[in-house]
C-alpha cells in the first residue's frame, strides 16, 4: 500500500519553468496510490502541454472555470469538493499573490477558495521573486491561513542564479502532501456504516419511513475511507449516487440492513451506525395495494430488530460508534443510549427546525464514558472528516487498554 492510498489529491500546476517537473510529480502521486486529478492555469500550457498531464495522471486536465464537460456547470465547485488535498506544484509568485488576495479569477484560485481540504502550495521562482517583500508578505498571510508551504529549496535555478526559489524535487513533496493526512489514521482497519432511512411496507407503494437524506452517513464513509480503511457502506433508500471506493450494499427494510451488517461485522474493527432506521414495522405488508374503504384502519406493528444493540453485544464487538438524532434533552438521551446499548460512543444531533436530516450542516455532540466533545457547525464532510479523526483516537486508545489488560491477564 502506498502512503497516499485512496487519497484525491487535485495537483494544481501554474507558469514556470519547474512546470516539466509536474509531470513526474503526477505519476509519482499515482505510484503512492493517489488520484489524481490537475487543473492548469492559462499560463501552466505554454510550459507544459495538457495533453502530457492528462496522460501522466489518467484524467483530463481542467484549464478553464466553464466548460462544456462539467456535469453542474459549476466545475470549480466539483473539482473542491472532490479533493481530499489541494497542491499547488509549482507555485508561480502571480499565483500566491492571488491567492493571497482570496481571488478567484481563474479555475485553480476559485477552487483553491471553494474547497475545505487542505491546501499547499509549492513555490518555484527566481531567488530575488521569492525574496521580494511582497512575495514574502503574500506568504505570511498565507501561512496565516493554514496554507501548507512546502519549500522552495535552494540551488541552481533555471535562470543561472543559485538561490532559494528551487521546486522541491517530485519525490520530497509526494513524501509532503501524504504528511497532510494525519498519518492514514484508518490504514489496515475495516469500517462498517449504515447510512440513509429504512422502509418498511405497508404494501407494494406505502411505506414507513422517515426523514434521513443519508448525507451524513455518506460523508462519514467517506471520511474514513480518505483516512486509509476499506470501508464497507450499507445504505438504505436514498436519492445520493454510489459514492466510490468503497463496497456498498443496498438495501430496504431495517430487517435486511441487520442481516447485511451481521454478514459483514466480522470484517470490522469499527461500526459506525448513522442510519435512521424505523422501529416499528407492519406485521404484515399487503401483497396488493390497499384499497380505500373503511373509515378508520389500524396498522399493527412490531419491533425491529435493534442493529446498534445487537452489534455492540456481540462477543467481538466492533468499536461501536452510535448516532442519536434527538429534538430534546439531547445530552441525556444520548447519555442513555451509550449505557443501554452498551455503545463505545454516541454522537448526538439535533434534528428538526430546518437542522439535521436534510441540511448540508450539522454539528455534534460526541459523548463517550470519558466524556463530552463538541463539534461545532460546519458542513457534513467536514464535520465528518472531524469525526473519524476522533473516533481513530478513541479507537487506537481502546486498541492500547485492551492489549495491555491482554498482556496483564
Ligand atoms: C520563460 C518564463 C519563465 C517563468 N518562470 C517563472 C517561475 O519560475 N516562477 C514564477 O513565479 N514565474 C515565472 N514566470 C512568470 C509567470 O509565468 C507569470 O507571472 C504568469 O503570470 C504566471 O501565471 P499563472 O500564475 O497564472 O500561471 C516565467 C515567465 C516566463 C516567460
Amino acid at each position: 500500500m502506498g502512503t497516499l492510498t485512496n487519497k484525491r489529491i487535485l495537483l494544481g500546476i501554474t507558469g514556470g519553468i519547474a512546470a516539466y517537473k509536474s509531470a513526474d510529480l503526477a505519476r509519482r502521486l499515482r505510484d503512492a496510490g493517489a488520484e489524481v486529478r490537475v487543473v492548469m492555469t492559462r499560463t501552466a500550457q505554454d510550459f507544459i502541454t495538457p495533453l502530457t498531464m492528462q496522460a501522466v495522471s489518467g484524467s483530463p486536465v481542467h484549464v478553464e472555470m466553464v466548460s462544456a464537460e462539467s456535469k453542474t456547470g459549476m466545475e470549480h465547485i466539483e473539482l473542491a469538493r472532490w479533493a481530499d488535498a489541494v497542491l499547488v506544484a509549482p507555485a508561480s509568485a502571480d499565483f500566491l499573490a492571488r491567492l493571497a488576495q482570496g481571488r478567484a479569477d481563474d479555475l485553480l484560485t476559485a477552487l483553491c477558495l471553494a474547497t475545505s481540504a487542505p491546501v499547499a502550495v509549492a513555490p518555484a521562482m527566481n531567488t530575488q521573486m521569492w525574496t521580494n517583500p511582497a512575495t514574502q508578505a503574500n506568504m505570511l498571510t498565507l501561512r496565516r491561513r493554514a496554507v501548507h508551504v512546502f519549500g522552495p529549496g535552494e540551488g541552481d535555478l533555471a535562470c543561472g542564479e543559485v538561490g532559494a526559489g528551487r521546486l522541491l524535487e517530485p519525490v520530497e513533496l509526494v513524501t509532503l502532501t501524504a504528511g497532510l493526512f494525519a498519518t492514514g489514521e484508518l490504514d489496515g482497519l475495516t469500517v462498517l456504516v449504515t447510512a440513509g432511512p429504512t422502509w418498511e411496507a405497508i404494501d407494494p407503494v406505502r411505506g414507513i419511513t422517515n426523514k434521513s437524506s443519508g448525507k451524513m452517513g455518506y460523508a462519514v464513509a467517506e471520511a474514513a475511507a480518505a483516512a486509509g480503511a476499506k470501508v464497507i457502506l450499507v445504505s438504505g433508500p436514498t436519492a445520493l449516487p454510489d459514492p466510490e471506493r468503497m463496497q456498498i450494499i443496498r438495501v430496504t427494510s431495517t430487517q435486511e440492513m441487520h442481516d447485511a451488517v451481521h454478514a459483514h461485522v466480522r470484517e470490522a474493527h469499527i461500526f459506525i451506525g448513522v442510519a435512521a432506521v424505523a422501529d416499528y414495522r407492519p406485521v404484515e405488508s399487503a401483497p396488493q395495494k390497499l384499497k380505500k374503504g373503511a373509515e378508520r384502519i389500524m396498522l399493527d406493528l412490531v419491533k425491529n430488530p435493534d442493529i446498534l444493540a445487537s452489534v455492540a453485544a456481540l462477543e467481538r464487538k466492533p468499536f461501536t460508534v452510535g448516532f442519536a438524532a434527538e429534538t430534546d434533552n439531547i445530552e441525556q438521551n444520548a447519555r442513555q443510549k451509550l449505557t443501554e446499548k452498551r455503545l463505545d460512543l454516541v454522537c448526538a444531533n439535533r434534528v428538526g427546525d430546518g437542522l439535521g436530516f436534510e441540511s448540508d450542516t450539522n454539528s455534534l455532540l460526541l459523548i463517550d464514558a470519558s466524556g463530552i466533545t463538541e463539534l461545532p457547525a460546519a458542513a457534513k464532510d467536514k464535520l465528518a472528516r472531524a469525526l473519524i479523526h476522533h473516533i481513530s483516537g478513541k479507537y487506537h486508545v481502546a486498541q492500547e487498554r485492551q492489549q495491555q489488560a491482554e498482556g496483564r491477564a
